[in-house]
C-alpha cells in the first residue's frame, strides 16, 4: 500500500542573528506534526531552511566587514546546530542561495512577466541618501528618515510590479469557499477584512538600491523582492522549475500545511496565493498562524534584543523539556508566555512528578518484587478496566487532535493517562500486596499494567518528546513503539527484563534555578554597537539656526491606523502645540505626560497621516531602534526656555 503524503513547512527564517525560542517554537511544532504523521503512517516532507537575501542582511554583514554569503554561512551552520540540538528531523534544509533555488525563482518571476502580470512602473517615495533608502510617508518620522533623522528627497525609481490586485476577486472567493484554508478562523477575518476586502494594491516586486538578491532576468540591474524570492522556497524545493529531486513535486504540492508565526500570515495568505494562482499552481491546503512566544508581556524578536536562548535553556533543563513546555503550555494559535518560573514547575509537576515518578516507582518495583522481570498479568480485576479502557482510547483522542492541530490538547490526553497510572498505584498498594505471599500474582498484574501503560506513554509521546520515549523503552526494555501496537493492550512482553536508569526527569530547585538564571543574564554584555559616521562640520551660526527649547508634555494619544505614531499636546510657554512623533513602539500616553522635552520649535510644520505636526522632539536611539529615549529635562524649568 502506498502511503499517504503529507508535506509541512516551517517559515524560513533570517540569518540576521542566532535563532532564539519563538523561531524554536515554530519549527518545534512543526517536528512534532511531521513525527506524528511519519508515525502514524504518512510519507512526510518536512521542509525548513533560510532566507538569506536583502538588504537588512547586506548591510549587516557590510558593517562586519565580511560578504554577505560569509555572514550568512556562519549563521545558517548555528541554525542546523541548533536543529540537531533540538532534535529536529527536517527532510531538507533549503537555503535561497542555493543556486538552484536562485534559477528557479527568476524563472518564475520571468513567467509572470512574461504574461504580462508583471509590469514596469515608477516607485515614489522619499529617498535619503546618506541611507540610500526609500521609505514611504508613513514611514518617515517628523518628515525625515526614520533611520537617520535627516532630510529626505522625493524620488521616484523605477521598478516592476506585480498585478496583485487582479487576482483580488479570485482569492476572495477562495478563501471564502474554503473555511480550512486560513486558521485559525479568527485570523480568515482579519486577512478578509483589513487587507483583501478594503481593495489590493499592486506589490513592488523589485528593488534597485542594492544587489543582494536574485538579478531579474529581463532587468540585471533590479533583484527580485526578497519575500517573491523566500515564498517560492515551499516549491522549488521541491524541485519545481529545476531538476532537483523532481519527483517531489508532483508527490507532495499542494501542502498540506504551511506553519508560521502570525507575523507574516499576511504574506502567505496574500502574496503567496495569488503567486500562485497567476502560476496556475494549486494552492497550499492550510496556512496555520500560531501566536506568539511573549517575555514579559512583550513580543521577543532579533531586533529588540530580548530573547531567550533556546541553547542556554537545553544546557539547563535538556531539549525534551523545552519542547514539553512549548508544546503543551502556549496554546496553539494564540499568544503565550514564557516564563523561567512556569517552566520549571512546570517541568517539576508534569516531567519529574508525573511521567518521571511512573516509570522510577514501575521500575523499581519490578526490580524489587520480581527480580526485575516484567510479570504476566494473570490475575486481572475490575479496577484494572479503567485503566486499560483509558489507555485504548487515548490514541483516538491524541490523533483526533493532532489533525486539527490541537497540540496541546493531545499532550493534555497522554498525561492524563500518565495521572491515571499513578492513580492506579495509589489504588492498588502494591507495596501491601508484596507482603503477602497468596497476592504475588495480583502484585505482578498490576506491574505488568503499569509496564505497559508507560509503553503506551512512551509510544503516544514519541512525537513530542522523542529522546524522553527512547529512555523509557530502555528502561522498560520495549521494543514494540509502532503505533498499531497501541490497538492491544498486551504489546509488552512478560519475564522482559527491566533496567533501571537515571531520573529521566531530575527535580529541579526552582529557587536556586532561577537566581542561576538570573545570575546568567547579568554578565551578558551589552550588545556593541559601531558608531554612525560623524555629519559633516558645521559652525555656531548653523547650530543657532535651530531653536530648541523645553515643552512640557499635556496629552499623548496613538495616531489612528499609524502604529509607531503618537500625538502629543505640549505647552510652549502657554502655547499649545501638537507634535506627531514617531515613537510609539517605545512609549505609552502615561509615560509621557508631564514630563519636560526638548522640542525643535521653529521646524516647519508637516502633516503626517492627516495630522498637523509643529515641531520635532529630541530622542535617542541604538541605530536598530531597540531602544529608544526622549530627551528630557531631568528638573521643572518654565516651558519654552532654550536648550542652548
Ligand atoms: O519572517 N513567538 O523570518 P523570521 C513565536 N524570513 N514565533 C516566533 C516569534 C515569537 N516571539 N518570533 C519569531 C521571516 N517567530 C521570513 C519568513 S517564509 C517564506 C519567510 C517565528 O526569521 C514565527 O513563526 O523573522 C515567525 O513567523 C517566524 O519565526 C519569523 O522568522
Ligand atoms: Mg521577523
Amino acid at each position: 500500500m502506498t502511503k499517504k503524503p503529507y508535506y509541512i513547512t516551517t517559515p524560513i527564517y533570517y540569518p540576521s542573528a542566532n535563532l532564539h525560542i519563538g523561531n524554536t517554537y515554530t519549527t518545534v511544532a512543526a517536528d512534532a506534526l511531521a513525527r506524528f504523521k511519519r508515525l502514524t503512517g504518512y510519507e512526510v516532507f518536512f521542509l525548513t531552511g533560510t532566507d538569506e537575501h536583502g538588504e537588512k542582511i547586506q548591510r549587516i554583514a557590510e558593517g562586519k566587514g565580511v560578504t554577505p554569503k560569509e555572514y550568512v554561512d556562519e549563521i545558517v551552520a548555528g541554525i542546523k546546530d541548533l536543529w540537531k540540538l533540538m532534535n529536529i528531523s527536517y527532510d531538507k534544509f533549503i537555503r535561497t542561495t542555493d543556486s538552484y533555488h536562485e534559477k528557479a525563482v527568476q524563472k518564475i518571476v520571468t513567467q509572470l512577466y512574461e504574461q504580462g502580470d508583471i509590469y514596469k512602473s515608477s516607485y515614489e517615495g522619499h529617498y535619503c541618501i546618506p541611507c540610500e533608502s526609500f521609505w514611504t510617508e508613513t514611514q518617515l518620522v517628523n518628515g525625515n528618515c526614520p533611520d537617520c533623522g535627516r532630510p529626505v528627497e522625493k524620488r521616484t525609481e523605477e521598478a516592476y510590479f506585480f498585478k496583485m490586485s487582479k487576482y483580488a476577486d479570485r482569492l476572495i472567493e477562495y478563501i471564502e469557499t474554503h473555511p480550512e484554508f486560513i486558521q485559525p478562523e479568527s485570523r480568515k477575518n482579519e486577512m478578509l477584512n483589513n487587507f483583501l476586502r478594503p481593495g489590493l494594491q499592486d506589490l513592488c516586486i523589485s528593488r534597485n538600491s542594492f544587489n543582494w538578491g536574485v538579478p531579474l532576468e529581463f532587468d540585471p540591474g533590479h533583484v527580485v523582492y526578497v519575500w517573491i524570492d523566500a515564498l517560492s522556497n515551499y516549491i522549488t524545493a521541491l524541485g519545481y522549475n529545476n531538476d532537483v529531486d523532481t519527483e517531489l513535486y508532483g508527490k507532495f504540492w499542494p501542502a498540506d500545511v504551511h506553519l508560521i508565526g502570525k507575523d507574516i500570515l499576511r504574506f502567505h495568505t496574500i502574496y503567496w496565493p495569488i503567486m500562485l494562482m497567476a502560476l496556475n499552481i494549486p494552492l497550499p491546503k492550510q496556512v496555520f498562524g500560531h501566536g506568539w512566544l511573549l517575555v514579559d508581556g512583550g513580543k521577543m524578536s532579533k531586533s529588540k534584543g530580548n530573547v531567550v536562548d533556546p541553547v542556554v535553556l537545553a544546557q539547563h533543563f535538556g531539549v525534551d523539556a523545552i519542547r514539553y513546555y512549548l508544546l503543551r503550555e502556549i496554546p496553539f494559535g494564540s499568544d503565550g508566555l514564557f516564563n523561567n518560573e512556569i517552566f520549571i514547575k512546570k517541568i517539576n509537576s508534569d516531567l519529574a512528578n508525573d511521567l518521571g515518578n511512573l516509570l522510577s516507582r514501575t521500575v523499581a518495583m519490578i526490580e524489587k518484587y520480581f527480580e526485575g522481570a516484567i510479570p504476566a498479568p494473570t490475575a486481572r480485576e475490575a479496577i484494572d478496566n479503567e485503566l486499560i479502557g483509558l489507555a485504548l482510547e487515548t490514541p483516538k483522542k491524541v490523533e483526533a487532535h493532532i489533525d486539527n492541530l490541537r497540540i496541546p490538547e493531545a499532550l493534555a490526553e497522554i498525561w492524563t493517562l500518565i495521572r491515571r497510572a499513578n492513580k492506579y498505584i495509589d489504588e492498588t498498594t502494591p507495596w501491601i500486596l508484596a507482603k503477602e505471599e497468596s497476592k504475588k500474582e495480583r502484585l505482578g498484574t498490576v506491574l505488568y499494567n503499569l509496564a505497559e501503560t508507560l509503553r503506551f506513554a512512551s509510544v503516544l509521546i514519541s512525537s513530542f518528546l522523542p529522546y524522553t520515549s527512547e529512555k523509557i523503552n530502555e528502561q522498560l526494555n520495549v521494543n514494540l513503539t509502532a503505533w498499531d501496537s497501541l490497538s492491544a493492550f498486551d504489546g509488552t512482553e512478560s519475564s522482559t527484563k527491566v533496567k533501571k536508569g537515571e531520573a529521566i526527569f531530575p527535580r529541579i530547585d526552582v529557587e536556586a534555578k532561577l537566581k542561576e538564571l538570573e545570575a546568567l543574564k547579568e554578565v551578558k554584555e551589552e550588545p556593541k554597537q559601531t558608531m554612525q559616521p560623524l555629519k559633516e562640520e558645521i559652525t555656531i551660526d548653523d547650530f543657532e539656526k535651530i531653536d530648541l527649547r523645553v515643552v512640557k508634555v499635556l496629552a499623548c494619544e496613538p495616531v489612528k491606523g499609524a502604529k509607531k505614531l503618537l500625538k502629543l499636546k505640549v505647552d510652549l510657554a502657554g502655547e499649545e502645540r501638537q507634535v506627531v512623533s514617531g515613537i510609539a513602539q517605545w512609549y505609552k500616553g502615561e509615560d509621557l505626560v508631564g514630563k519636560y522635552v526638548v522640542l525643535v520649535a521653529n521646524l516647519k510644520p508637516v502633516t503626517l497621516r492627516g495630522e498637523l505636526s509643529q515641531g520635532m522632539i529630541l530622542a535617542a536611539s541604538t541605530d536598530d531602534d531597540s531602544k529608544l529615549f526622549t530627551v528630557s529635562i531631568p528638573g521643572e524649568l518654565p516651558t519654552g526656555s532654550q536648550v542652548r
